[in-house]
């Protein structure tokens, strides 16, 4: 059975947690293939509400395996305190597996985030944060520390007797910081290397064995394509390797890319974005509040899941959802939060830019043009109607139904499935790509 993998279509925060969770039911391996702590996953179920960074949204469903993927850099205290919570609220973590070949985010990697923010002042990335970016730098650097290494204490200690004096050279001399202390470090890491040693394995023997037995597998991108280091808005992006898209997923988990066959692309129905960078949509003012404050007293308001900062938000990009569109090869659409746009008389999708007086299809690479361009708006007709509790296509207001007919037009692609609302049983299949299991 191929895979299916799931990406952000925009800058992240689009839904993709709920919809790994309903897709998750009938697929035996759950994998995440990139990132680390700085993604954030809201899940609404019978259980209550989670917040997840580093455990696969699958979590939820008894029958499936879930993989933090050779891709993932892991905070190995953030990850315990994440199974703890879970197993706290009764979910059953025995199923997690971490592998051994992840790297880990050290003690470094969060001091450096920090201080690298500071310096770099007005041109800071307004990152997360967690040490995510660092992390990746030493990854490709060859300075990191894996999880096969935290699990072998002789290994432990012969990385740290090389890269702490490195590292704390760096935090001294070149960002004026304190140094770090290395046997605080060896004694804290050694106990989350024993805390985690039970979960760790080569999980891509697992992925590939399930493959190999015609198992589902489903494969949960973190964060969106336009804040892949390649292809998103850069400088202002991520810096997962491999990236967070779909050609990503294979690299992050250990299988081959003939496995794949179907990309879900997960949109919101507008668009959001943390920290800083071009945004062609965004509105400020009222607008942007409506978006922003939308089921704020049930918590569902535009904050992130990881920081709790505010996210900007703006209208529906048609250019950039048809580029991460094509650069995913997505053939199936999860639009989210289809509920929020209800409280508008009109809705906007933008179906080009203005720059310099001429009409352009795509957003330039030089940050200075994707700051200047201009959205073009189509206006649609709002529906001014509650949808949350509409479980059938054609149940939708008639508007609303044209709104998700222009969107597949633009992004060149089904929209298989509609979320109306936060809790699991929210949401509108209009065609079961699962075949008929849902
Ligand atoms: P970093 O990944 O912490 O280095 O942050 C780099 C950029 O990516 C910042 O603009 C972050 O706000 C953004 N970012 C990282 N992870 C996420 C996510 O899961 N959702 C949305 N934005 C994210």
């Amino acid at each position: 059975m191929p895979a299916t993998v799931i990406i952000g279509g925009q800058w992240g925060d689009e839904g993709k947690g709920r919809v790994v969770d309903f897709l998750s039911r009938n697929c035996s391996v759950i994998a995440r293939y990139s990132a680390g702590s700085n993604a954030g996953h809201t899940i609404v179920n019978d259980l209550g509400r989670f917040g997840l960074h580093l455990v696969p949204a699958g979590i939820f469903n008894p029958n499936t395996t879930c993989i933090v993927g050779n891709g993932v850099v892991i905070n190995p205290k953030s990850l315990l305190d994440e199974l703890a919570m879970l197993n706290e609220r009764g979910v059953d973590t025995s199923r997690v597996r971490v592998s051994d070949r992840a790297h880990i985010v050290m003690p470094w990697h969060l001091a450096i985030d920090e201080l690298d923010e500071k310096m770099r002042g007005e041109h800071a990335i307004g990152t997360t944060g967690t040490g995510t970016g660092p992390a990746f730098t030493d990854k490709t650097g060859r300075l990191g520390v894996r999880v096969t290494d935290l699990v072998q204490p002789e290994s432990l200690d012969q990385l740290l007797s090389f890269i702490l004096p490195y590292k704390n050279r760096i935090i001294t001399e070149l960002y004026g910081g304190d140094p770090l202390d290395g046997d605080e470090i060896r004694a804290e890491y050694q106990e989350y290397g024993r805390q985690l040693r039970p979960y760790v394995a080569d999980t891509s023997r697992l992925v590939q064995d399930a493959h190999d037995r015609g198992e589902q597998i489903l494969l949960e991108g973190a964060q969106g394509t336009l804040l892949d280091l390649d292809n998103g808005t850069y400088p202002y992006v991520t810096s997962s390797v491999p990236s967070s898209m779909a050609a990503g997923a294979c690299l992050g988990v250990g299988l081959g890319p003939t496995a794949v066959d179907r990309v879900v692309g997960v949109y919101k129905a507008y668009q959001t974005r943390v920290g800083d960078g071009p945004f062609p949509t965004e509105l400020f003012g009222e607008e942007a509040a409506a978006l922003r404050d939308h089921g704020i007293e049930q918590g569902t308001g535009e904050y992130g899941t990881t920081t709790g900062r505010p996210r900007r938000c703006g209208w529906f990009d048609g250019v950039l959802a048809r580029h991460t569109a094509k650069l995913n090869g997505v053939n199936s659409i999860a639009l989210t939060r289809l509920d929020v746009l209800a409280q508008f008389d009109a809705v906007h999708v933008c179906v080009a830019y203005e720059l310099n007086g001429k009409r352009i299809d795509a957003l330039p690479a030089s940050l200075h043009e994707a700051n200047a361009v201009r959205p073009v708006y189509e206006e649609l007709p709002g529906w001014k109607q509650e949808v949350s509790d509409v479980r059938h296509f054609p149940d939708l207001p008639p508007e609303a139904r044209a709104f998700v007919r222009r969107i597949e037009d633009l992004v060149d692609a089904p929209v298989d499935m509609i979320s109306v609302g936060p809790a699991r049983e929210q949401a509108i299949v209009t065609r079961d790509i699962f075949g008929g299991t849902l």
